[in-house]
């Protein structure tokens, strides 16, 4: 069931023309699922948490009640079309028409559902219609219902959303469970394990074929969850959908993208926020004049007793309440005169970067072709790997066993001065992570060369390991250095053999390249 959702673009001026729809998605397993929101949203000011939450909810709906926006670069599912004229001295019924289709009408025939977007009949009580037949030749539409006539130019949908329903239904089934409703990786199987299972809301993706400062590519997610990421308990899907041609994989990689854009979106408007309004930082803030105010105060009393005279008396702190009042003002103006600005464009920067990452320009290419595997290239990679200028042993150690003195370091949180209460690296979720033992010859982002290439080249989005590519190494280095870390799990074996694909490696993966 479709029906058109007309409460986005009217408090947002700068969205209209998008239309936003709402998918009723049919009762899975979890009537009441919702999507969690953040700790820091939920620590805001109620009025700015209303205020997030209402845009969040318009711009995504509830799990029940996806809604379609086609700003986002998502594969909704389904086709658009514009209702044609007829043709000159061509008389069809009331109830059929030609439509131009925006893309291909493969999925109409019989029995789809049809939404009209646009025009008189989009205001109808009853949005939804049903067609009887499809004729692809001349592109004519017959429609059950006998009611009100479209007009030509209006706009009409059949089938919108179905792929992001299926991609719902799929998660539901195989994802929720570890990755949670909201994509928080929070899921109730999600404190047993490590590392824990993604939270998408970040909208990063740690192993992907893009550059450093790109999102994953709809193939990276698709590789993931196709085989999985070896050595965690993310498992492979191989088997996923395997006799309807991908559709299940594809449904899902939207949902993934999709909900990633939610949590995402959530965050940034959050951020936007929480440094004037929210409770705790107010608390924060109350504590520090009170404070403030005791010092000042006993330089006072201490000025008066020696006799000043002209010592100033210091103001009274101000009470909670009372910069809660003068925040909450100041809010109210922030959300009706910037906020819906601060909305359109954290959405627009999310659809952007989402998709750039399918663009080829954001892809890592090697410029030069893998350097030939032999004895002296890894010697160039082991000295570049023990170099000032890679420093890969400071986190894997001297023979890569993943002990480098960093491990013992208290690190800094990103952005921020403290550091984690404990030792070692961790990840930008805030998890401890500790660099990898590269002697095992676990790949958890592929064990093609090309993939530890990427690695080497782009760095771990979303970790501590840094980008080598374009800036400190050449494409030359890091073969060498590929070559040379991928032998270490054979090192102790046979000191100078060839690495070749080791039998408990079991092939889960194309081995290529
Ligand atoms: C048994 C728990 C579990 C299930 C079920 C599961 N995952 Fe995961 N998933 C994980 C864990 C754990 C990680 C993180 C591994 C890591 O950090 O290296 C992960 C990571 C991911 C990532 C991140 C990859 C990256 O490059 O950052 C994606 C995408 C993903 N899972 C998608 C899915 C999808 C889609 C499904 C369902 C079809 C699914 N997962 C089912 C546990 C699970
Ligand atoms: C600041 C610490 C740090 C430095 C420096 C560093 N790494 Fe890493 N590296 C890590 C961490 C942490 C991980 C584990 C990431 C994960 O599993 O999410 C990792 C993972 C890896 C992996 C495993 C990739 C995979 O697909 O599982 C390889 C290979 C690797 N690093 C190679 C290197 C090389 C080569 C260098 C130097 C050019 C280097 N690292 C420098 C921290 C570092």
């Amino acid at each position: 069931m479709l029906r058109c959702k007309l409460s986005l673009p009217c408090w947002l001026p700068l969205m209209t023309g998008l239309c936003v729809l709402v998918l009723t998605v049919g009762c899975g397993k979890n009537p009441e699922a919702q999507f969690a929101w953040r700790d820091s949203t939920l620590d805001l000011l109620p009025k700015a948490r209303e205020g997030v939450e209402t845009a969040v909810n318009d711009a995504f709906g509830t799990p029940h009640d996806l809604v379609a926006w086609d700003k986002l670069p998502v594969h909704f599912g389904g086709v658009q079309g514009v209702v044609q004229p007829p043709a000159e001295g061509e008389k069809l019924p009331a109830n059929q028409f030609h439509v131009q289709w925006d893309g291909s009408p493969d999925g109409v025939g019989a029995g789809s559902e049809l939404l009209w977007m646009t025009g008189a009949i989009a205001k109808s009580k009853h949005p939804t219609a049903v067609v009887v037949k499809y004729d692809d030749v001349t592109k004519t539409l017959e429609l059950k219902s006998k009611g009100e006539a479209p007009a030509a130019g209006d706009r009409l949908a059949v089938g919108l959303g179905s792929q992001l329903q299926l991609g719902r239904m799929v998660y539901m089934k195989n994802c929720n469970h570890c990755h949670g409703v909201a994509g928080d990786g929070n899921g109730p199987t999600a404190q047993y394990l490590n590392p824990r299972p993604r939270d998408y809301r970040l909208g990063l993706f740690k192993f992907t074929s893009t550059l450093s400062s790109e999102k994953a590519a709809r193939e990276d997610l698709d590789r993931i969850i196709t085989y999985g990421i070896p050595g965690t308990y993310m498992p492979s899907f191989l088997l996923l959908g395997n006799n309807d041609g991908g559709k299940e994989k594809a449904a899902v990689v939207e949902y993934v993208r999709w909900l990633a854009m939610r949590g995402e979106m959530e965050k940034r408007l959050v951020d936007e926020l929480s440094g004037d309004y929210s409770e705790s930082g107010l608390v924060t803030e109350a504590e520090k004049e009170k404070k403030s105010y005791a010092d000042a105060k006993s330089e006072y009393d201490k000025a008066r007793k020696a006799g000043n005279k002209d010592a100033e008396k210091p103001e009274p702190a101000q009470a909670l309440s009372q910069l809660k009042k003068a925040a909450g003002e100041e809010l109210k103006k922030f959300l009706e005169e910037d906020f819906p600005g601060t909305i359109n464009d954290t959405s627009d920067f999310i659809a952007d970067a989402w998709k750039r990452a399918d663009d080829p320009a954001s892809l890592i290419v090697p410029t030069v072709a893998r350097v030939t595997d032999d004895a002296a290239s890894r010697e160039r990679g082991r000295l570049l790997y023990m170099s000032d200028k890679a420093k890969c042993y400071t986190c894997h150690g001297a023979k890569g066993r993943g002990n480098g003195p960093a491990i013992e370091d208290f690190w800094k949180k990103p952005g921020s001065n403290d550091t984690y209460a404990r030792r070692g690296l961790h990840d930008t979720w805030g998890n401890p992570l500790p660099p990898r033992d590269l002697t095992r010859g676990q790949y958890r982002g592929g064990r093609r060369p090309i993939d530890v290439f990427a690695r080497v080249y782009a760095g771990i989005k979303g970790t501590p390991m840094p980008a080598f590519g374009g800036t400190v190494l050449k494409d030359s280095d890091i073969w060498d250095i590929v070559n040379y870390v991928m032998s270490l799990p054979f090192e102790e074996q046979i000191p100078s053999a060839k690495p070749a694909a080791a039998p408990h490696m079991a092939a889960t993966e194309p081995v290529g390249q």
